[in-house]
């Protein structure tokens, strides 16, 4: 690979990468996001114990294979920003930092 080629790849390589994270902004709006697209099954499926001690990045990779962990969960739909936004939001539940509602 050139020079010229690489200083392309990298940056590119580098953001696909980019860790999830927890941040007091991401968390309020994956707790929105998860009151639209979750809280109608989540309601009557505690998460608090599902998640405890989960890591954002745990989170955020779970989220992309939904139905994998049961049939019974649609896929997530949103941009990689809300996924890391709920993920983020899972994490905080996870580690007793936000409230599942
Ligand atoms: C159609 C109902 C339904 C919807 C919608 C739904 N879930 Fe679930 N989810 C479930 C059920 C049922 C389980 C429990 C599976 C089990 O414990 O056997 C579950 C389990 C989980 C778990 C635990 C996974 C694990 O590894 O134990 C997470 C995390 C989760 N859901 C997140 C979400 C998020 C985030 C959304 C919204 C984007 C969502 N779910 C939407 C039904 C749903």
């Amino acid at each position: 690979m050139t020079a010229a080629a690489l200083a392309i790849a990298l940056p590119r390589l580098a953001r696909r990468s980019r860790p999830a994270v927890e941040t007091p902004e991401l968390v309020a709006s994956g707790e929105r996001l998860f009151a639209d697209k979750c809280l109608h099954c989540h309601r009557d499926v505690p998460l608090t114990p599902r998640v405890a001690g989960w890591s954002p990045q745990r989170a955020y990779d779970t989220l992309a294979r939904l139905p994998q962990v049961t049939p019974a969960m649609p896929p997530f739909h949103g941009t990689d920003e809300d996924r890391r936004a709920v993920a983020a939001f899972l994490a905080a539940v996870g580690r007793g930092r936000a409230k599942a509602p």
